[in-house]
């Protein structure tokens, strides 16, 4: 769902804030999804792209991660930003952006990423970190000199909110909070108690 003009506004206003703060991983952010029975996984990934449609991250496609997403198309994300004392929270259905997308984003990727990205079978039990390593160089030996395509299994989703949540620490903690959250076709604004 298309977040209102507030919204975009706020969220822009809390990561330029950040990256002028000097925030170490301003874009950093936690993803939670729906585990097959119904459990809540969580770790962190960087946002990579958003606009008023959404926000999006990449990742392997075949993680575990991609295999919830596969199954329960739905996220939560979190952002905090200590130096600004900002909180950010979405919530939303999933989907995969184009090809085309994914496909422009890999090619701005520095090439050892690119070559990590098709190295690594992400989540899947690895023996050893020198058997990865030695991926990585055959890699390395089969490219020479060419251009590093986008694993088929490597590529970006896109959370889009139908709810987002901006927190600022204020003192006595007596925090603000907005709430934006999409109801009967229309976005419902509300200030909650902290
Ligand atoms: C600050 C930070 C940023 C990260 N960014 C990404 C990312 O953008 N994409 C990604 O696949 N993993 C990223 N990771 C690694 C993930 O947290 C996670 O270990 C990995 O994606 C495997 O997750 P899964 O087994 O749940 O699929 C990041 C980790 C940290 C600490």
């Amino acid at each position: 769902m298309m977040l209102p003009e507030e919204a975009v506004e706020r969220f822009d206003d809390c990561l330029r804030a950040a990256e002028k703060a000097r925030e170490i991983e301003p874009t950093a952010m936690t993803l939670a999804t729906l585990d097959e029975q119904g459990g809540v996984s969580a770790r962190m990934v960087l946002l990579k792209g958003w606009n008023a449609e959404g926000f999006v991250f990449y990742t392997n496609t075949l993680s575990i991660k991609g295999r919830q997403l596969a199954r329960a198309p739905t996220a939560a994300l979190v952002f905090f930003w200590k130096q600004t004392e900002c909180q950010v929270r979405v919530e939303g259905p999933v989907s995969p952006v184009s090809e085309q997308e994914a496909d422009e984003y890999f090619s701005t990727r520095a090439r050892g990423s690119q070559l990590g990205a098709w190295a690594s079978d992400q989540s899947q039990p690895l023996s050893s970190r020198s058997k990865l390593m030695k991926k990585v160089v055959e890699l390395e030996m089969r490219h020479v000199g060419r251009s590093i395509p986008r694993p088929p299994h490597w590529s970006g989703y896109r959370v889009e909110p139908e709810m987002i949540e901006f927190w600022y620490g204020r003192s006595s903690r007596l925090h603000d909070r907005f709430r934006f959250t999409f109801q009967d076709g229309q976005w419902l604004r509300q200030r909650l108690y902290p």
